[in-house]
C-alpha cells in the first residue's frame, strides 16, 4: 500500500490535514473586518501550527476578500511564515449582486485578475497551489491555458489544480494544460457519502440516488492527483454538535463515534477524519472549525487512520449511511 500524500509525490511539502479559512473576517457583507477578526485568525492559525498544519485553504470568494485579507494580516504580523506554509486559493465562482447572478467564469481575464487580487490580500508574492473553484459551462480550456501559463510563468502560482470537478471535466482541461493538476477538492464526509456509495452502487438502482462523478475516486488516484475533502467535520454532526434535529441513524452514528473515541482515547472529531484519512487515497481533510480548541481535538486524526480496522471502517460507513450494504 502506497503511504506517500499525491503531493509529496510532486515534492509539495503539505501537512495531512489543512485548515480551510472560508469563515475568517466575519461575515459575507460589506462590514469591514476589524482587529478581533484578525485576532480570532491568528489563535485559529496558531492552534493549527501546534498540531503540525502547514496547509491553508482559501477562495478570492471566501466573505468577499476578507479572509484572505485577514489572513494577509496574520501574514503581516509574522512575515516568517509564508515560506513554512502551503497556501491554496481558488478562483472562478463571481457572486452574484443586485444586478447579476452568482455564475462562474474560467476566462484568462477573470483567472489573472482574481490571482493578483487574492497576492495582493494575502500580502504574498505567489499562490503555492490555486483551483479552479467549480465547472465552469463556459471553460475554454486553451484560455485557461493561457492565464496559467502567464501565471507561471510570471511566478505568481506554482501548482495548479480544480475542486468540485469530475474525471471528464478534468481530462478536457488537462487535453490544453500542460501542467498536471495536483488537487480536486470536494465534499466527502462521514455525512456527505456519495464518494463511497458510487462505488458500491455500481449496477444497482439504488446507485441513481447517488451524486459523485463515476469513477472519480479511481481517476484521482490514477492521476496523483491528490483528492481533498471539504466539509470534513460534517458541520460537528458525528463530533458533538446537537443532533435531535437529525434522522435516527446520524444520531446513532455519533453515538457510534463518541463510543469509538472513548475505548481509543481520543477525541470524536479524531475518529470522523481519522474514517475519511483512512481510504487508501490519502484523502487530505480541509478542517472548518475556526475554534482553536476544536483545531487541537483534531491533532489524532492521521494516528486513528493508522489504527482504524477494516471492520471498525465500515461500521461507521454502515450506521453513517443508515443502511446495510447491497
Ligand atoms: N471547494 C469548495 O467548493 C468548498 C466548499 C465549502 C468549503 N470549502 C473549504 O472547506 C473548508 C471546510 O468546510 P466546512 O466548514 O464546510 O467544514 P467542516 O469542517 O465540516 O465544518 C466546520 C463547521 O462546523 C462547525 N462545527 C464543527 N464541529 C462542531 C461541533 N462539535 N459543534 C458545533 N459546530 C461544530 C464549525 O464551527 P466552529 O468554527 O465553531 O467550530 C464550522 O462552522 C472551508 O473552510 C473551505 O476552506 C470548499
Amino acid at each position: 500500500m502506497n503511504k506517500i500524500m499525491p503531493l509529496a509525490r510532486r515534492g509539495i511539502s503539505s501537512s495531512r490535514l489543512a485548515l480551510g479559512c472560508m469563515p475568517f473576517g466575519g461575515g459575507w457583507d460589506q462590514t469591514p473586518f476589524t482587529d478581533e477578526h484578525v485576532k480570532e485568525a491568528e489563535a485559529a492559525v496558531d492552534a493549527a501550527l501546534s498540531i503540525g498544519i502547514t496547509m491553508f485553504d482559501h477562495a478570492d470568494i471566501y466573505t468577499k476578500g476578507k479572509a484572505e485579507q485577514v489572513f494577509g494580516r496574520v501574514l503581516n504580523n509574522r512575515p516568517e511564515l509564508r515560506d513554512q506554509i502551503v497556501i491554496q486559493s481558488k478562483c472562478g465562482i463571481q457572486l452574484g449582486d443586485d444586478e447579476l447572478p452568482g455564475r462562474f467564469n474560467f476566462s484568462k481575464e477573470h483567472i489573472l485578475h482574481s490571482v493578483d487580487g487574492s497576492l495582493e490580500r494575502l500580502g504574498t508574492d505567489y499562490l503555492d497551489i490555486l483551483l479552479l473553484h467549480r465547472p465552469d459551462p463556459l471553460v475554454e480550456p486553451d484560455e485557461v491555458a493561457e492565464a496559467f501559463a502567464s501565471l507561471k510563468a510570471s511566478g505568481k502560482v506554482r501548482y495548479f489544480g480544480v475542486s468540485n470537478m469530475s474525471a471528464a471535466q478534468i481530462a478536457f482541461l488537462q487535453q490544453a494544460i500542460p501542467d498536471s493538476f495536483a488537487v480536486n477538492q470536494l465534499e466527502m464526509s462521514l455525512g456527505h457519502l456519495h464518494f463511497v456509495d458510487q462505488g458500491v452502487h455500481v449496477n444497482q438502482a439504488a446507485g441513481t440516488a447517488v451524486n459523485f462523478a463515476e469513477g472519480l475516486m479511481e481517476y484521482c488516484r490514477t492521476q496523483n492527483i491528490q483528492l481533498q475533502a471539504w466539509g470534513p467535520l460534517a458541520q460537528g454532526k458525528f463530533s458533538g454538535r446537537d443532533v435531535k434535529d437529525q434522522p435516527e441513524h446520524i444520531q446513532e452514528a455519533a453515538q457510534l463515534v463518541q463510543q469509538l473515541a472513548n475505548e481509543k482515547e481520543t477525541t470524536p472529531e479524531a475518529i470522523v477524519l481519522g474514517w475519511l484519512m483512512r481510504h487508501p487515497a490519502m484523502i487530505q481533510p480541509i478542517i472548518g472549525t475556526t475554534n482553536p480548541q476544536r483545531i487541537k481535538a483534531c491533532k489524532d486524526a492521521e494516528r486513528q487512520s493508522q489504527l482504524m480496522t477494516r471492520e471498525e471502517w465500515y461500521t461507521l460507513y454502515v450506521s453513517a449511511r443508515g443502511e446495510s450494504m447491497p
